[in-house]
């Protein structure tokens, strides 16, 4: 009997998980776990990657039980992740040679003020599509071989390896150093235009080129596990926002998505060339099917929004369980004037800036826990309409609605919020494990499960739709209350 099944592992910020789907698009199983997230210091965020490959094989196997399955029922493996994320790992060991920075951390922000200084923060933005920033991964690269020079010598040498979170997990299954093309654009090292590895930026950055990983597209069979589910197929690669794109079924110009997890990422599908921005948002692969051109898209990225949830969980102790912040926010009809713009790791787009530090602003007596939650979502929708204004400007068109998914879209009032912030319907799918899914679909084409994206679109069906209820009014309220807020957060350090 064929196999009837996709695997995906999705290796996110704050987990990983590992999802099973059916030839219809339909998730059959899923486990997850929770890894560590340490703060060495203010602005500094990491994570073990020996550990985040430990739960990927555990979440692997219960996934795969759970379904019911054996490896033969498997047609393949996709990979999604975190991106940007930095890991450094010795080629003969197989063991990380220096915690993986993340996504989040701050620390390179001389490193970038440097780079700067010297040609703006704009000086790769035509070669790469991103602006200079804390967030990539090659400021953080050139951090560690800073630190430790012989761990730059030894990656000169081929004895050290680097790559994005990907690279790593397809690494410790396969055998074979590999990227894709979505993830290594994240770096800040590879040409957009030709999608290999700049010479000028390996170059600007000081990173061996022998010491990373192959591009290759987001689908395509990248070798055959040799661990968990032996003998299957690793056959496609997304970073996590790109997979959503294309678990959303976002193939035409114009789609767009937006996807709330840790942070929130909107992509806006702009076809087979790459549209500059001019309005701060970054300009990106969209994913590149087999031997079809890359699909190029705009990205808004928005750096804290479930992850404020969590630190008011987490870190204030106001909530117990992030539900309870849904529940609390339904409890009062506005949030008593105050504002909160969690400008935790800086402001990513349309800002770019990475000295703002986050706010809470407008407090007063009347502020209780339950404004507090509210803030919280409103700080998430406000977020995703600055991004949203960005694309209108750069793209010269509105959107006209905005698939959703996520974790954070389990949330109904935040939804209702960010119809009412946007001004237009915005539409959560049946399946909001869409990152995962896009994972699936990659792999499942590069081993012909799938027969292409025709297939797939019929697979996308809506769950639920909110329409915008606010008066013009009442939005342009909320909007200037949100822009003074975000002016505080800038003039901090
Ligand atoms: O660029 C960072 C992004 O890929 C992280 O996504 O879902 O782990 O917050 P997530």
């Amino acid at each position: 009997m064929s196999a009837q099944f996709v695997v995906a592992i999705d290796q996110g910020t704050t987990s990983s998980r590992c999802m099973v789907f059916d030839r219809g698009g339909r998730p059959v199983a899923v486990a997850r776990l929770q890894h560590r997230q340490i703060f060495p210091r203010p602005g500094w965020v990491e994570h073990d990657a020996a550990e985040i490959w430990r739960n990927v094989v555990a979440c692997l196997d219960e996934a795969v039980a759970a379904a019911g399955a054996t490896r033969a029922d498997v047609a393949a493996i996709g990979i999604t992740n975190q991106r940007e994320t930095i890991v450094v790992w010795d080629r003969a060991t197989g063991e990380p040679v220096h915690p993986a920075i993340v996504w989040q951390d701050t620390r390179t922000d001389r490193v970038v003020a440097g780079l700067a200084a010297q040609g703006g923060q704009d000086r790769f933005r035509d070669r790469t599509g991103l602006p200079l920033a804390t967030y990539f991964s090659a400021p953080k690269l050139r951090w560690i071989f800073d630190e430790y020079p012989e761990t730059a010598r030894r990656a000169v040498a081929g004895q050290v390896l680097v790559g994005t979170v990907d690279a790593w997990l397809i690494w410790k299954l396969t055998g074979h150093h590999v990227t894709d093309v979505t993830n290594a654009g994240r770096t800040m090292l590879m040409n957009l235009t030709t999608l290999g590895w700049d010479p000028h930026l390996l170059d600007a950055y000081g990173v061996p080129a022998e010491a990373l990983p192959a591009i290759r597209p987001s689908s395509e069979v990248y070798g055959t596990s040799r661990g968990p589910l032996a003998g299957v197929p690793v056959a496609g690669a997304l970073g996590d926002q790109h997979a959503a794109l294309v678990g959303q079924a976002c193939f035409d110009p114009g789609d767009a998505k937006c996807t709330y997890g840790t942070g929130s990422f909107l992509l806006l599908n702009t076809g087979d060339r790459p549209v500059r921005s001019e309005a701060g948002l970054i300009t990106t692969v969209g994913y590149q099917l087999g031997a079809a051109p890359a699909v190029y898209a705009l990205e808004g990225s928005i750096a804290v929004t479930g992850a404020l949830i969590q630190w008011l969980r987490d870190n204030l102790g106001i909530v117990s369980r992030a539900s309870e912040v849904d529940e609390l926010a339904v409890t009062v009809p506005d949030t008593g004037g105050c504002v909160i713009v969690p400008a935790f790791s800086g402001l990513f787009a349309p800002h770019w800036r990475s000295d703002a530090r986050g706010v809470i602003v407008g407090l007063t007596g009347f502020v209780t826990r339950a404004h507090l939650a509210r803030a919280a979502l409103e700080a998430t929708a406000w977020q995703v309409r600055e991004v949203t204004e960005a694309m209108t400007r750069d793209a010269g068109l509105a959107l006209a609605g905005l698939r959703v998914d996520g974790g954070m879209t389990a949330s109904d009032v935040l939804l209702q919020i960010q119809a009412d912030v946007l001004d237009i319907p915005v539409t959560r799918p049946q399946v909001i494990e869409t990152t995962c899914l896009g994972a699936a679909y990659a792999a499942g084409l590069a081993v012909g499960f799938w027969s292409g994206t025709d297939e797939l679109r019929t697979h996308w069906h809506a769950e639920r739709t909110w329409q915008p209820t606010l008066t013009a009014g009442e939005r342009e309220t909320g909007e200037r209350r949100w822009r003074k807020a975000v002016a505080r957060t800038l003039d901090w350090v």
